[in-house]
């Protein structure tokens, strides 16, 4: 049995932010969120994580994550204070305690498995994770005698110059016999550089331990700081690139491309330069999206291109055409083979199959019919400063170019809309609707005012 505990107490104060650090956001999902999410295959029998800095925003930020245990570290006096406060919530607990840092979102599930897995067949008391790395700045170096046992951690604070050339460091990932750590806990002591307490002081202190090395040492990178946010974002982008690239999508310049671990891409999808795709985005097989594109939240059909838009909350049907320029947001649905073309701005609209909204308009809360065409600057007039009205369009309606219809409004079907008019009231099925000035022309009218 294995219970888990995230430190996430702590400031972050290298990130040189109001936001507390492990709610910092790595490919569409805060750092903390990563780390819950790698414990998931271990099954856990409880989840706790230790909140102290801005502890209400950490709560709230992970209220939607079920069964979660939060306990409070009011004063952040070191990692090993932070797990001192859970010994009132595991009296009598016998089994193991994994404990992650809350800042480190690049591990891997296998590794955590590998990690228990080897702590319960070698009997340890702990086993914590360590690696090699070629710039071990900033991570406690780990030190083992001859017969390969852990002698001690040194943070780099407290090393000496000699210490600090060993580049064998903790990850900050333990597995504790929990009745061995609990003993140990009441009795740390806070003499080093940083006056804290340091759960690092408490391994050395426990039975028989081990280091077991990452195969990857890119899993441990914990994010201090915004390079190392970067880096670490560097890291996923890759790794989430790869996948789709081995799934049978294409990425042309992937470099330029950002997709959010959330995303999901059926094969023969093909994504151009500099398009970002993010939060639970679905585009199915045959979708071409950008250059230059943003989408968010939206499920695309099959065979839709999408070219220099953005595209957010939204559902695109097959076949459909969107751009260049356009900007679909808040809860737009577009039918099947439709073209939104450039300039266009939708807002909580849906369109019906085969509608046309080619060039520069704008239709906020409107309902289209199929095959309906909407004439280039076409406006509808959704706001009348208090209140959103909506705008209704029946089958194979055409509006002229340089339209206004001032919501609330229907229009039947088969309407026909003349250039230039301003449409107030509803309009029946069949009508042409003439909502403007007659022209008026004055022959010679410019001749006889010329001086
Ligand atoms: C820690 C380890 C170091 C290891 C590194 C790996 C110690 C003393 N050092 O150093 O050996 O190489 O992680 O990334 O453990 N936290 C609390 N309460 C506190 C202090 C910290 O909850 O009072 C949390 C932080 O929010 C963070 C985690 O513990 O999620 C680690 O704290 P941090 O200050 O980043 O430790 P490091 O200096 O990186
Ligand atoms: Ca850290």
């Amino acid at each position: 049995m294995v219970v888990v505990a995230i430190l996430a107490a702590g400031k972050g104060t290298r990130m040189k932010s109001n936001l507390p650090k492990v709610l910092h956001s790595l490919g569409g999902k805060s750092l903390v969120e990563r780390v819950i999410e790698s414990v998931e295959p271990l099954s856990p029998s409880r989840r706790l994580v230790i909140v102290g800095y801005q502890s209400q925003e950490v709560k709230t930020a992970m209220e939607k994550i079920p069964n979660l245990e939060f306990v409070e570290q009011t004063v952040q006096l070191g990692t090993g204070h932070a797990i001192q406060q859970l010994l009132p919530h595991l009296e009598g607990y016998a089994g193991d305690l994994l404990i992650l840092n809350g800042d480190a979102p690049l591990l891997r599930s296998k590794t955590l498995e590998n990690l228990w897995k080897i702590h319960q067949e070698n009997q340890n008391s702990a086993t914590i994770l360590s690696a090699y790395l070629s710039n071990p700045q900033g991570y406690g170096r780990i030190f083992c005698n001859d017969e390969g046992i852990l002698q001690k951690i040194v943070e780099e604070k407290d090393c000496t110059h000699d210490q600090r050339q060993n580049n064998r460091v903790n990850a900050g990932i333990y597995c504790f016999r929990w009745p061995d750590l609990a003993k140990i806990l009441p009795h740390l002591q806070a003499n080093n550089a940083q006056k804290e307490y340091y759960l690092t002081d408490a391994v050395t202190q426990v039975g028989k331990v081990m280091a077991v090395d990452v195969a990857d040492y890119q899993e441990i990178l914990g994010i201090n700081d915004r390079l190392q946010l970067a880096t670490a974002n560097d890291i996923l982008q890759r790794r989430i690139k790869e996948k789709w690239l081995l799934a049978g999508v294409t990425l042309i310049d992937p470099a330029s491309i950002t997709i959010d671990e959330t995303v999901e891409l059926q094969p023969d999808v093909i994504i151009e330069p500099q398009t970002h795709l993010r939060g639970k985005t679905v585009i199915q097989s045959g979708s071409r999206i950008g250059p230059g594109s943003l989408i968010e939240n939206s499920d695309l059909g099959q065979n839709v291109t999408v070219q220099y838009s953005v595209v957010t909350d939204s559902v695109i049907q097959a076949g459909s055409r969107i751009g260049p320029y356009s900007h679909l947001r808040g809860h737009v649905e577009v039918g099947a083979g439709c073209r939104v073309g450039n300039f266009v701005e939708l807002k909580n609209t849906q369109l019906g199959d085969r509608t046309n909204v080619a060039h520069l308009s704008y239709l906020g809360d409107t309902t289209t019919g199929t095959k309906v065409n909407i004439g280039a600057g076409t406006i509808t007039a959704n706001y009348d400063g208090v209140n959103k009205h909506r705008t209704k369009i029946g089958d194979r309606t055409k509006t002229g170019s340089n339209s206004v219809l001032v919501a609330p409004i229907t229009l039947g079907d088969n309407v026909y809309i003349a250039a230039g008019s301003t449409v107030t009231e509803d309009v029946e099925n069949d009508a042409l609707v003439i909502a403007r000035c007659r022209q008026v022309v004055k022959p010679g009218w410019c001749k006889k005012t010329e001086s």
